[in-house]
């Protein structure tokens, strides 16, 4: 089984480490660069997986995984330096457009992930996009590695990469946001702060199986809740004339255009 390597160890490595070990991969065959002892410990005891400090001590691998904040990227690649220059560079960390991957790495070779939080319980979606130079058997061994992490879309221009961002990447505060007001006026109204939680909670995630295991429109299916005159009815109407859609649909292009901002080089 071929070798990966992990520069950064942290809550994204360590939800794809764990998956890839519970699906039969040695930890032997994992490498995990990061600079922290504890993190370092913590991996090597929990997978058995390889850990090192310094990215010198590596042996070359054919997979590099990219899992540190953004802002330590430019540190990361200029400590790897051109030793994984024949690797295929699959990354997810946010706002790191693949040309830049390219360059840091010497390697044309790379696919860019945008997962968001719920792949942390392998529950999450991420959306992927391969630079021309990857192959398809790339792109396979890569879904395999993201797997364990939950769904995943393959997007075709980089660009909309930050469309995934602003609708699945940045999407699980937005559904905190609305869970936290519905729970508020639950609480409003005399229900029990735990009581109200759990309704909305079940609620969310009900909607979205039923939603997921129908083919119908989302369109149809609210409306196949929504009699004329009813409770839904008065909800809905209430947040049409206080312009709700709109409100989130600039929502959406406001994290849209900061994540291609922040994945602009800067000047
Ligand atoms: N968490 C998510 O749900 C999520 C969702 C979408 C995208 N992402 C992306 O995934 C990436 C990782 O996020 P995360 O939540 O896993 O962050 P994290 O828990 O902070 O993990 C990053 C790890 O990288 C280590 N590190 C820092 N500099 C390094 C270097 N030069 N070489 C090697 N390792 C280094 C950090 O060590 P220290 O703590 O000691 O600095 C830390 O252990 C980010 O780029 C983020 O944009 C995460």
């Amino acid at each position: 089984m071929s070798a990966i390597l992990f520069i950064g160890g942290g809550n994204m490595a360590q939800a794809i480490i764990g998956g890839l070990v519970s699906a039969g991969r040695p930890g032997a065959t994992i490498q995990v660069v990061d600079p922290s002892a504890n993190t370092r410990q913590r991996l090597a005891e929990a997978f058995g997986v390889q850990v090192h400090a310094d990215p010198r001590s590596t042996v070359a691998a054919p997979l590099v995984v990219w899992a540190v904040k953004p802002q330590s990227y430019p540190q990361a690649a200029a400590d790897l330096g051109d030793r994984a220059a024949q690797a295929l560079h699959l990354s997810v960390m946010a706002g790191v457009r693949s040309e830049s991957l390219a360059q840091g790495t010497g390697s044309a070779r790379v696919v860019r992930a945008m997962p968001n939080t719920p792949a942390l319980i392998g529950r999450g979606i991420s959306g992927l996009f391969a630079r021309p130079a990857v192959s398809g058997e790339e792109r396979e061994q890569v879904a395999e590695v993201l797997a364990p992490t939950g769904r995943l879309l393959w997007v075709e221009r980089e660009d909309d990469l930050d469309t995934v961002t602003a609708l699945s990447g940045s999407g699980p505060a937005y559904v905190f946001y609305f869970a936290e007001a519905l729970v508020a006026a639950g609480r409003d109204a005399g229900l029990a702060e735990d009581a109200a939680r759990e309704l909305v909670l079940a609620n969310f995630a009900g909607a979205a199986a039923l939603a997921q295991a129908r083919s119908e429109p989302l369109a149809t299916l609210r409306e196949q809740v929504t009699s004329k005159g009813g409770t839904t009815f008065a909800a809905l109407e209430s947040m049409r004339s206080d312009g709700v859609a709109e409100a989130i649909s600039r929502a959406a292009e406001a994290a849209r255009q900061r994540a291609a901002e922040l994945g602009r080089p800067a000047a």
